[in-house]
C-alpha cells in the first residue's frame, strides 16, 4: 500500500477570512500554526470544522493558493462538509490534514506549450501551478502557458479576474454564452487550433466534472498528446488506509497490472492513460 506523503501532518488551523467567490462557492483562508513551507500546486487537504459541526468524515480541497503564511481554499458548497466550512467564522478552528497526493509535475521552461482546462471548480488546483510556474527559480515563460476556464454559465467562472491577473493567457468559456467564448473548454480548444493561436503539439493538463476529463482523455489518445487529470473523487481518510477513493486502471497503461489505484496516494494526478475515465 502506498504510504501517506511524508510531510503530511494534521494540525489546527484558524480560519482568517471566508470571503464569497461567484454562485456558490467561498474562499476560505487560514492560518496554520507554523508556516507550511513550499506546497506543491495540485496536492490537497482534507478539512473539518473542530467544534463539531462539520460531518466526521473530513473533505478533500486542493490547495488554491498560498498568501504569505496563510492558506486559501476555493470551496463550492454542494453539501454538509462544504456548507459547514462554508460558514465558518473568523476566529474559529479547523483541523487540516495534508498537504497530500501527489500534485501536478513542476513545468520546465523549454517544454511543449501547456494547455490547462479547468472546469467550474476543478480550476482550484491551477491557480498555484500557474503561478509558481511562472515565479519558480526556472520560470516558464507565459506566452506558453494557456488556461481555458469552463463553466456553465460565469457564476461558476470562480475568481476569474485573479485568474487573468496572473498574466497568462486566459480563455473564458461559458456553456450559455454569458461570458467569453460560447461553448465548454474543448470547444474552446478546437476553435484556437483551427484559427492557429495555438501549437497542435501541446500538454495537456485538467480538472473537471468526470466527463470534461473523459473527452479530454479522448483527445489526447487520437491526438497522442501528454495529458494529465487530476481527479475530484469522493475520499474517506484521504490517506490510503479506507479504500474509499478507488480509481480503475488500465492493465495496459504505466500503473501496470492493479486493477484500482487509490487517488488520495497514487493521485489525484494521473496520466490520462493511466486509468479508465
Ligand atoms: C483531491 C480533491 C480535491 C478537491 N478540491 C476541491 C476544491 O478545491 N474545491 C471544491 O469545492 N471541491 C473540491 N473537491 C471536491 C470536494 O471534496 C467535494 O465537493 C466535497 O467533499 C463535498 O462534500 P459535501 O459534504 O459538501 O457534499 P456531499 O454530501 O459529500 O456531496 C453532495 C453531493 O455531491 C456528490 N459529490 C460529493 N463529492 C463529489 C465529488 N468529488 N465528485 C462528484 N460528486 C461529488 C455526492 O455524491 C452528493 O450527491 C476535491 C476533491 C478531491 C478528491
Ligand atoms: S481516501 Fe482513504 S484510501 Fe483514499
Amino acid at each position: 500500500m502506498p504510504a501517506p506523503p511524508p510531510d503530511a501532518r494534521s494540525l489546527v488551523a484558524t480560519c482568517t477570512a471566508v470571503t464569497e467567490c461567484g454562485a456558490d462557492a467561498v474562499i476560505l483562508r487560514v492560518k496554520p500554526p507554523a508556516p507550511s513551507g513550499p506546497l506543491r500546486a495540485g496536492r490537497f487537504f482534507m478539512l473539518r470544522r473542530q467544534d463539531g459541526l462539520s460531518p466526521a468524515i473530513p473533505r478533500p480541497f486542493s490547495l488554491y493558493r498560498a498568501v504569505g503564511d496563510e492558506l486559501e481554499f476555493l470551496i463550492k458548497v454542494i453539501g454538509p462538509g462544504t456548507r459547514a466550512l462554508a460558514a465558518t467564522l473568523p476566529g474559529e478552528e479547523l483541523r487540516l490534514i495534508g498537504p497530500l497526493g501527489n500534485g501536478w509535475p513542476t513545468l520546465e521552461p523549454g517544454g511543449k506549450p501547456v494547455v490547462m482546462l479547468g472546469g467550474g471548480i476543478g480550476s482550484a488546483p491551477f491557480f498555484e501551478l500557474i503561478r509558481q510556474s511562472l515565479a519558480g527559480p526556472a520560470p516558464v515563460a507565459a506566452g506558453v502557458l494557456t488556461f481555458f476556464y469552463g463553466g456553465a454559465h460565469t457564476g461558476l467562472l470562480y475568481d476569474l479576474a485573479a485568474f487573468e491577473e496572473l498574466g497568462v493567457r486566459v480563455i473564458a468559456c461559458t456553456d450559455d454564452g454569458s461570458a467569453g467564448f460560447h461553448g465548454n473548454v474543448l470547444q474552446a480548444l478546437a476553435a484556437e487550433w483551427d484559427a492557429g493561436r495555438l501549437p497542435q503539439a501541446v500538454r495537456l493538463l485538467a480538472c473537471g466534472p468526470e466527463p470534461m476529463l473523459a473527452a479530454t482523455a479522448r483527445l489526447a489518445a487520437e491526438r497522442e498528446l501528454d495529458c494529465l487529470v487530476s481527479l475530484e473523487s469522493l475520499m474517506g481518510c484521504g490517506v490510503g488506509i479506507c479504500n474509499g477513493c478507488p480509481v480503475t486502471t488500465r492493465p495496459d497503461g504505466p500503473l501496470g497490472s492493479w486493477t484500482n489505484a487509490k487517488c488520495c496516494v497514487e493521485g489525484p494526478v494521473f496520466e490520462a492513460s493511466a486509468i479508465e475515465l
